[in-house]
């Protein structure tokens, strides 16, 4: 992960603490995540509102990419800003919340990941991308930002589940680190796929 300007990554800010602005930015850093993160071929940023129209046509209307997924198909751009002011009051409560996942150089939108905080210690993630950014490495490479951003941000223990057949996603965590904890039955509403049957997945952590 490289350094935006005027951020400094996770190692970057423990280790910077010499002066007074240093110890500035380091209490900033733990307080709140960088709005925008570069990985080798991403940039991962905060929502905006003006973002609503095109995440609701890349992917939170599309119901093969939302399939999975514990929320609803969005079915207008309302329900998408909807999401994004849920998002807001997580980034004003946490040190992180949603982040788009757009291609370096073209600004394309590809998908978005982030960090939901349970407790200050405590958090889940999860990752979501257009069908026609499946398969480059992408969400692998996004969380792998995540799990930084998350150690960063004084996260001990990192969480994700992913229905027992969506075997792609579940090879995603295992490649970036994340440890299979369990099968939990009857856990988790997959609304687009099985509405209001609970289905079992499989609980992935890695801790930090
Ligand atoms: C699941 C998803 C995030 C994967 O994104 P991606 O960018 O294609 O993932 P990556 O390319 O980083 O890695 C996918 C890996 O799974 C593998 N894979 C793909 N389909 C697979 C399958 N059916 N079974 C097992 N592994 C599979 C790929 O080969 C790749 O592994 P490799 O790098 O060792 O070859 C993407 O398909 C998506 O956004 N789906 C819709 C939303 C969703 O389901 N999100 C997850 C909810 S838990």
């Amino acid at each position: 992960m490289l350094p935006e300007r005027g951020l400094l990554t996770c190692k970057t800010a423990l280790f910077c603490h010499r002066d007074r602005d240093d110890v500035r930015i380091l209490r900033d850093w733990q307080l709140k995540a960088p709005e925008q993160i570069q990985t080798a071929r991403l940039l991962l940023r905060r929502p905006v509102p003006a973002d609503a129209e095109s995440i609701f046509h890349r992917y939170a209307s599309d119901p093969i990419a939302t399939r999975y997924l514990s929320w609803p198909t969005h079915r207008s751009v309302a329900d998408t800003q909807v999401f994004l002011t849920w998002d807001e009051t997580e980034w004003q409560k946490w040190p992180a919340g949603c982040y788009l996942i757009f291609r370096r150089g073209d600004d394309h939108l590809l998908g978005s990941t982030g960090l939901s905080f349970k407790t200050p210690t405590h958090a889940a993630t999860g990752y979501v991308l257009a069908q026609d950014s499946w398969g480059h490495g992408y969400a692998t490479e996004a969380l792998k930002a995540m799990v930084e951003l998350a150690r960063g941000t004084g996260v001990g223990r990192l969480e994700a589940v992913c229905h027992v057949d969506h075997s792609a996603s579940a090879h995603v965590m295992e490649k970036c680190g994340f440890q299979r904890q369990a099968t939990l039955l009857e856990h988790t509403v997959f609304p687009n796929l099985t509405p209001a049957v609970r289905s079992d997945v499989l609980a992935y952590a890695v801790i930090l």
